[in-house]
């Protein structure tokens, strides 16, 4: 018995990293997802790897309304229904407020803030009509508390908080519930953009990775990205099911308090 069995999930941005993680584990744990991304040709990999009648990948820029009007149809067309939604694709940017131009400021609010929005608009209607379901929103630790030189990307995740409470709100009724992630800092090329280098090495890159968070994170090291899947599984599936609205911080500690060593 796996903790999805018989539910279909759509994740976004499940080409790589966190939403990769997500859309392989739902599927180990019974789910029949749907990847949703802009990187084709690596979203259309890793669903073939997943498995035909397990996964499908679509293709999905979150910030376009046609868009998932489109992912909601592939995902009914293929597996008959929707009900779940990993809303975890975002782009992230660095850039003091003041030197920030708007249309950066702007396209970092569109897929961050805007296709969160769009996700659960889209989505939450097709989830209703299976009778309930979930939603699992990516915010961040910066959701929580602010940090230098990414002020763009952290107003989008605290304003993913602000639509996750109120959407768990509006669609309890409905039988959805909609939570968030906040991830600290984890070992994929958001972070860690050597990453997309064919010729570095990944091993060394995460040793490095964690050397770097030794001294600023309790658990001594980067998070991996399967854990971050693990937090989603358990706010998708029946373990969590007195939950709602609410924001689940993962970052090893970090913003546990200050200090002074
Ligand atoms: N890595 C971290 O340290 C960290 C920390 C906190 C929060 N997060 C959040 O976790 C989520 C996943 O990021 P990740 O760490 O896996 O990074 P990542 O860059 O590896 O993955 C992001 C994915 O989103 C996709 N994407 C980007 N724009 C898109 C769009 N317009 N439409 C559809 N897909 C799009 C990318 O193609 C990519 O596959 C993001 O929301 C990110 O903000 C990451």
């Amino acid at each position: 018995m796996g903790k999805l069995d018989g539910r279909v999930v759509i994740v976004t941005g499940a080409a790589r990293g966190q939403g990769e993680q997500e859309a392989r584990l739902f599927a180990e744990e019974g789910a029949r997802v749907v990847l949703a991304d802009v990187l084709d040709e690596q979203g259309e990999a890793v669903a073939k790897e997943i498995g035909e009648g397990r996964a499908r990948y679509v293709h999905l820029d979150v910030s376009s309304e046609e868009g998932w009007a489109g992912a909601v149809a592939a995902a009914k067309e293929g597996f008959g229904k929707v009900d779940g939604l990993v809303n975890n694709a975002g782009i992230l940017r660095f850039n003091a407020l003041v030197d920030t131009p708007l249309d950066e400021f702007m396209q970092v609010v569109n897929v961050n803030q805007v296709g969160c929005f769009l996700g659960i608009r889209a989505v939450a209607p097709a989830i209703g009509e299976a009778g309930g379901g979930t939603i699992v929103n990516t915010a961040s630790y910066t959701a929580m508390t602010g940090m230098a030189a990414v002020g763009t990307y952290a107003a989008t995740k605290h304003a993913i908080l602000g639509l996750t409470r109120v959407a768990a709100m509006e669609l309890a009724g409905d039988g959805i519930r909609v939570n968030a992630v906040c991830p600290g800092a984890i070992d994929t090329a958001m972070s860690n953009p050597a990453q997309l280098d064919p010729d570095a090495d990944p091993e060394a890159m995460t040793e490095a990775l964690d050397e770097l968070y030794r001294k600023l994170v309790p658990l001594g090291r980067v998070g991996r990205p399967r854990e971050v899947a693990d937090l989603a599984l358990f706010l998708t599936g029946q373990d969590s099911s007195y939950i709602t609205g609410q924001p689940f911080v993962i970052d090893g500690g970090w913003l546990a308090g200050v200090s002074i060593v």
